[in-house]
């Protein structure tokens, strides 16, 4: 009695995938025993080699495809109870989404296509605008927000991909490999922005990343392989060391940096 129970921001249970692709295909069982909790405010990377099914995670979190077996809980909601239409309405107002091809609109410019989720919300006008500024400020391209994708760097193409998903205040942000096209310079500047959000705003963030470098931003880095989670390293020192112990581990692990 009495003891209050916090609401995890994502909470797994006993995850399992199954892809019966074609008829005459043995069924794929990509995630079989996937157990995972975040904590409001973390940045978690998860890591693991090509096809190991880090995309069919997110695509589950995110109510895009549905499990085969376990429990999903993000805010404390399941999200496999909604209907079609409330997990919609869920995504649009409590998640955010960044993708390695940024997924901008060519027809907006920066500014807004990072207003695009709240017009999609009937927001105001003021409010729109207002968000929007504070966002362009904080990721420092408010220089160029009447410019339209193809006139700007990748890295400031996801800057704005990252400020769209930020603007309706998730309560959790999902990125897919968001330096996966950037070189390691700009790789880096995201990284540095996507951690000075997480500290400042707090955010929630959840990124798969092939890079050990990207990954050491981040305050736990979570291994998956062979349908599990294999291991959990949590960050206890500064970026720069736990590059290193990231390093050390892989090195120990198969060496798989390539593998990744
Ligand atoms: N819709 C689908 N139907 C059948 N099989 C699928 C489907 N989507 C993914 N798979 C298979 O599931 C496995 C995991 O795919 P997933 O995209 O989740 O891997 P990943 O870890 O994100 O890989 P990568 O690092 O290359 O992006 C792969 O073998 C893939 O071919
Ligand atoms: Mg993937």
């Amino acid at each position: 009695m009495g003891r209050k129970v916090i609401d995890l921001t994502l909470r797994v249970e006993g995850l399992g995938k199954v892809y019966k692709s074609h008829k005459d295909s043995y069924p794929t069982e990509v995630l079989k025993d996937i157990n995972m909790e975040l904590e409001e405010g973390e940045f978690v990377a998860l890591m693991g080699p090509s096809g190991s099914g880090k995309t069919t995670c997110l695509n589950i979190f995110a109510g895009l495809d549905i499990p085969t077996k376990g429990l999903v809980e993000i805010d404390g909601c399941d999200i496999s109870k909604y209907s079609e239409d409330e997990i919609n309405a869920f995504r649009r107002q409590k998640l955010g989404f960044v993708f390695q091809d940024f997924n901008l609109l060519d027809s907006l410019t920066l500014q807004q296509n990072i207003m695009l989720p709240m017009i999609l919300e009937n927001r105001s006008y003021k409010e729109m605008e207002d968000k929007s500024m504070d966002l362009l400020n904080q990721l420092d391209i408010s220089d160029i927000k009447g410019k339209y994708p193809y006139q700007v760097s990748g890295g400031e193409k996801q800057r704005a991909a990252i400020g769209r998903a930020l603007i309706n205040n998730p309560v959790l942000i999902f990125a897919d490999e968001p330096t996966g096209n950037l070189d390691s310079k700009a790789s880096r500047s995201i990284m540095e922005y996507l951690g000075k959000l997480n500290r400042e705003l707090k955010c929630t963030i959840l990124m798969v990343t092939h890079s050990p470098e990207c990954a050491s931003y981040c305050s736990k880095v979570l291994f998956i392989k062979d349908g599990r989670i294999d291991l959990e390293l949590i960050r206890t020192s500064n970026q720069k060391l736990f590059y290193n112990d990231l390093l050390s581990y892989l090195a120990d692990n198969g060496g798989g940096i390539d593998e990744l």
